[in-house]
């Protein structure tokens, strides 16, 4: 199935120059860029994005570092890309997360109240669909 995810290469990617090494990874793969743009995300648009998370311990700091630089957010297309994208993602913690993957080859651990985990990838159909269209409200 042809499926849409919405990929952010968060502040710290972008800081460390990392964001043509990871849509690289994204691309080898066999996934199509069908929409790239660099932006600085407001307060809004992040507290939208990260809803699900709204009450956490890890909110306020999520935002405050979503916010600290700018994103490379891209819409990315496939079969079944969602799955693919968090796959090639690797598990959140990149302690954890396999070699071979985004973070597990490229985050670095912090002692920090939020995991700067360098990419960020919908994670089901449904959150696709709505981080597209919070992020690309155009297409
Ligand atoms: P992401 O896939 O963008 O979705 C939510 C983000 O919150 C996640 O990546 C991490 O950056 C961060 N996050 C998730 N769980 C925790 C946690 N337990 N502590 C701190 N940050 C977290």
């Amino acid at each position: 199935t042809t499926e849409r995810t919405l990929v952010l290469v968060k502040p710290d990617g972008v800081r460390r120059a990392l964001t043509g090494e990871i849509l690289r990874r994204i691309e080898a793969k066999g996934y199509t860029v069908v929409a790239l743009e660099r932006r600085s995300a407001d307060a809004d648009l992040l507290a939208a994005h990260y809803a699900e998370h709204e009450g956490k311990p890890f909110f306020a700091p999520l935002l405050e570092f979503m916010g600290s630089g700018p994103v490379v957010a891209a819409v990315v297309e496939g079969n079944r890309v969602i799955e693919g994208v968090r796959s090639l993602a690797g598990a959140t913690d990149p302690t954890v997360a396999a070699p071979g993957t985004i973070r597990g080859d490229l985050a670095r651990t912090w002692d920090t109240a939020v995991v700067q985990n360098l990419v960020h990838g919908s994670d089901s159909p449904e959150s696709a669909a709505r981080e597209i269209a919070l992020w690309f409200p155009s297409l």
